[in-house]
């Protein structure tokens, strides 16, 4: 019998995102997606029983040098969440009432909030109907002479075209923020996510491959005149003072000060312990994706003969990571919807698939602060047919048979009505 015995312990309650082990589900889609090893438990609490500092310390230096070196990125900033991270882009991106900022339609909400509290225009971008990421040229075909700044999502692990994406930035002279919450360690060609553009925002929230706790992120900056910017903004002003001083009190403690004008800074850091824990979690991250991968591979071969289910085309080169696994579902020759498929996968075969990354345009709150006009036609004919399995790191081979096994079923179910 295929259960969540694989999935993490102490994993009961649903949350704001539809995930957690609630009703009585055989399988369904936890919140987090590994247990903690040991050795990250004991990270922890050392730095609970020895570290002298609690915040800002060594252990945030680490944690910064060793993202640094993980990815490639010429400098990274420990932040409290990728939504800050993003928002400290959406600041050095210097956006105001009368810009434009494109972003892609398909993605959580915490990516385009940042930018639309700006004052920019939100122009949302349509998705390439291989990759399901967006799609350069919808891009280019949205500059205006008022967009100063694109977004885009290394969206459920999967690269966007960033060399294309590139192209067209420099062409037209604008800034690229790469939102990789959902992609640590995706690459195109050895190249990290996340140093293409001028900005990288990484997510170390409870659901993704590694975790600092529940919450943080990581802002990885192309340009050493962006990255001056970050640590007072990150941290309300702080610096040190310029020259030494007689008296170390003299004539405050510490000082406080702003590099850009008309910008309040914020307090967007994160401590010790979770930097520490980041670390160590940055030593697994290879594994978990190399895990997320392999998973995949064998629930798209056991669907490989089921032309009604389809999942992304990976380009060559391409580490797809599979923060999610999204498939999609066409059964308009036999008159049937996702939601009939997913009634049975459901009710009857109880597994908890989800459905999710609304097009943003179609949420209240967008519409509400007039982000809700959209051109996005591919998106428009996919979405409605697009679904999760449930998903995690170690999901066992009997849980994926019976996830395949289901599906198939489900699908034969449907033809004969
Ligand atoms: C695509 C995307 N962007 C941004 C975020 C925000 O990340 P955080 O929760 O670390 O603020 C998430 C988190 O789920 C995400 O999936």
């Amino acid at each position: 019998m295929p259960g969540n015995e694989q999935e993490p312990k102490s994993v009961k309650t649903d949350d704001a995102s539809g995930r957690g082990s609630v009703g009585d589900f055989k399988v369904s889609f936890p919140a987090r997606m590994r247990s903690y090893k040991e050795s990250e438990i004991d990270v922890v609490i050392d730095v609970m029983r020895n570290a002298e500092a609690q915040t800002q310390g060594q252990y945030m230096h680490q944690f910064q040098a060793d993202f640094q070196e993980y990815t490639g990125a010429d400098h990274a900033f420990a932040v409290d969440n990728c939504t800050n991270a993003l928002r400290l882009s959406a600041i050095l991106c210097g956006l105001g009432p009368g810009d434009e900022v494109i972003i892609v339609a398909y993605t959580f909400c915490a990516t385009a909030i940042p930018f639309g509290e700006t004052g920019a225009k939100i122009v949302w971008a349509d998705i390439d109907p291989d990759t399901w990421v967006v799609d350069p040229a919808d891009i280019e075909r949205k500059i205006t002479d008022r967009t100063k700044a694109i977004v885009v999502v290394h969206l459920l692990g999967m690269p966007v075209n960033m060399p294309a994406v590139m192209a067209i930035a420099e062409k037209h002279n604008l800034r690229v923020v790469e939102d990789c919450a959902q992609a640590p360690g995706a690459q195109i060609n050895g190249q990290h996510v996340g140093t293409f553009g001028d900005f990288g925002c990484f997510s170390l929230h409870a659901a993704k491959q590694i975790t600092t706790l529940g919450e943080g992120g990581v802002l990885t900056v192309q340009s050493d005149e962006d990255a001056a910017l970050v640590p007072g903004l990150r941290h309300n002003g702080c610096r040190a003072f310029p020259e030494g001083r007689a008296r170390y009190w003299d004539p405050a403690m510490s000082n406080v000060d702003i590099d850009i004008a008309g910008v309040w800074p914020k307090n967007f850091s994160l401590g010790e312990a979770q930097c520490a824990l980041g670390s160590e979690m940055l030593k697994s991250l290879d594994e978990i994706n190399d895990t997320l991968i392999e998973q995949s591979e064998k629930i798209k071969a056991g669907l490989a003969d089921t032309p009604e289910i389809s999942s992304a085309q990976i380009p060559p080169g391409y580490r797809h990571v599979f923060h999610q696994f999204v498939l999609h579902f066409d059964g308009a020759a036999f008159g049937a919807t996702r939601n009939d498929l997913l009634d049975i996968m459901a009710f009857e075969k109880k597994i908890r698939v989800i459905v999710q990354y609304y097009p943003l345009y179609r949420y209240p709150l967008f519409q509400k602060l007039g982000a809700g006009e959209q051109d996005c036609p591919v998106l428009e004919g996919w979405w409605d047919n697009s679904f999760s399995f449930p998903w995690w790191c170690g999901i066992s081979d009997e849980t994926i048979d019976y996830l395949v096994s289901s599906l198939k079923e489900t699908i034969a179910e449907l033809k004969s009505r």
